[in-house]
């Protein structure tokens, strides 16, 4: 296969068929994985290719990979000896590009790959089941199969955004993804990200849950489902729609509405939707502002989960969902309480360790917020808490909610 076209017509596949990858060529395209450059010509690589489904579902288990790893024909697991001679980060830089020629070699051979980061995984439990020594690094998974899906190639960015000459002259305002705080951010700001994070796909269509938030995500939706008692309603900033899955297989409506900040967000949730066979009758409202496109008074139901924490301008959009609902009409609303245990760990993570992550926002505290939907004129008619402490997670209370990491509260128009 020509060069350009294998490079182009790559994808990330996250659903393989039954067909097996013979071992033959597994071994072919490991072989071409190791002609990568690597730093100080080290080419400490080494590949575990992961064939025992049992294994596999252990790993799934026990160390937080993703279930599509039981759901590929092979899992290849990417590791690097760390050695005196090279940096950590030569010895990812060395190992990414044997992956890369891996996929590659791959691609050109019709196998469908799919690399899979390692970074929130129970690494000491994936060294004891897989038996890897202290002294490699752990790097990716390569899964592999061939393919049963044929998604769209995801946009690149236009050139002007990834190339300068001479000296760094680029829009970095616009990227903030390193900056935790929604405080430090435009409005503009924050749909260019979600936009951007949507153009790459990430997260995926398929969206495997990650892995410890399960209860604490399962038991939210099953008590919003319970207090948003109406028979038509609005969701505010679906943004990916991991929950709007979730939710909209437990409870129907007579019609549903999305709430959206940009057509890029409108089709993926659509593509998402269609994607897990959810068929509720819906209707987008898109808004290229925090103002959402419909008259005072039209429905008798919204619900957000855990956006605000993400916006810059809480406010105003809480003053809008009050707006547009009935009188009598519920909103109910789900966030991330500061004054939880969760609280302490967002402050040791993102303010003291400052950790890159694509997932910016910042708890907000249960008081505060409470004030602040009774300023718009929300009266608050119950209030729920999941997970007091981390030892309880998914353990739902109404007398501890103000220390809980996340906190639903039903309000009322009134
Ligand atoms: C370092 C790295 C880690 C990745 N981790 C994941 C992952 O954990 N799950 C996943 O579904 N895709 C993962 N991907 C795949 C990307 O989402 C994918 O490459 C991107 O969306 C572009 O799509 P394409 O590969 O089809 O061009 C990863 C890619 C890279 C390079």
């Amino acid at each position: 296969m020509e060069l350009e076209k294998a490079i182009r017509e790559r994808r990330s596949i996250r659903k393989f068929n039954s067909k097996k990858v013979p071992d033959k060529l597994v071994a072919e395209i490991i072989d071409l994985a190791q002609w990568a450059p690597s730093g100080g010509n080290q080419q400490l690589w080494k590949f575990i290719v992961i064939k025992d489904m049992e294994l596999r579902e252990r790993l799934v288990k026990e160390t937080g990979s993703t279930p599509l790893l039981t759901k590929c024909d092979k899992a290849i697991l990417v590791i690097y000896q760390k050695n005196y001679l090279t940096h950590y980060q030569t010895d990812i830089e060395s190992a990414s590009a044997a992956i890369q020629n891996l996929l590659l070699a791959a691609h050109a051979r019709g196998i469908a790959t799919l690399w899979v980061s390692t970074e929130k995984l129970n690494e000491k439990k994936l060294r004891e089941i897989l038996r890897i020594p202290k002294d490699y690094w752990i790097v990716s998974y390569v899964l592999i199969g061939y393919a049963d899906e044929n998604p769209p190639a995801p946009k690149r960015r236009p050139l002007k955004d990834i190339m300068c000459e001479d000296y760094f002259s680029f829009e970095d305002e616009k990227n903030l993804s390193s900056r935790y705080s929604p405080k430090n951010w435009t409005f503009g700001q924050l749909k260019y990200y979600w936009n951007t994070s949507i153009l790459h796909t990430s997260p995926n269509i398929a969206g495997v849950f990650p892995f410890g938030r399960k209860e604490d995500f399962e038991r939210e939706v099953e008590e919003v489902t319970k207090l948003l008692d109406v028979d038509e309603a609005i969701e505010i900033l679906p943004y990916a729609g991991t929950h709007t899955v979730k939710f909209l297989k437990n409870v129907r409506f007579k019609k549903f509405f999305f709430f959206e900040i940009s057509k890029q967000v409108e089709s993926f949730l659509k593509r998402r939707l269609d994607f897990f066979k959810i068929d509720q009758k819906n209707e987008f409202l898109v808004s290229d502002e925090l103002k959402i496109p419909a008259k005072d008074n039209s429905f008798s139901g919204a619900v957000c989960f855990q956006k605000l924490e993400m916006l810059p301008s809480q406010k105003q959009l809480l003053a809008e969902i009050y707006r547009i609902l009935k009188k009598q009409g519920i909103f109910v609303l789900s966030f991330r309480n500061s004054l939880s245990y969760y609280g302490l760990w967002y402050i040791y993570n993102y303010k003291l360790r400052k950790p890159m992550d694509w997932q910016i926002f910042e708890p907000i505290n249960y008081f505060k917020m409470k004030s602040m939907l009774e300023e718009v004129g929300f009266e608050i008619a119950e209030t729920i808490g999941i997970s007091p402490t981390p030892f309880s997670r998914g353990v739902a209370t109404k007398l501890f909610a103000p220390m809980c990491k996340l906190v639903i509260f039903k309000c009322v128009k009134k």
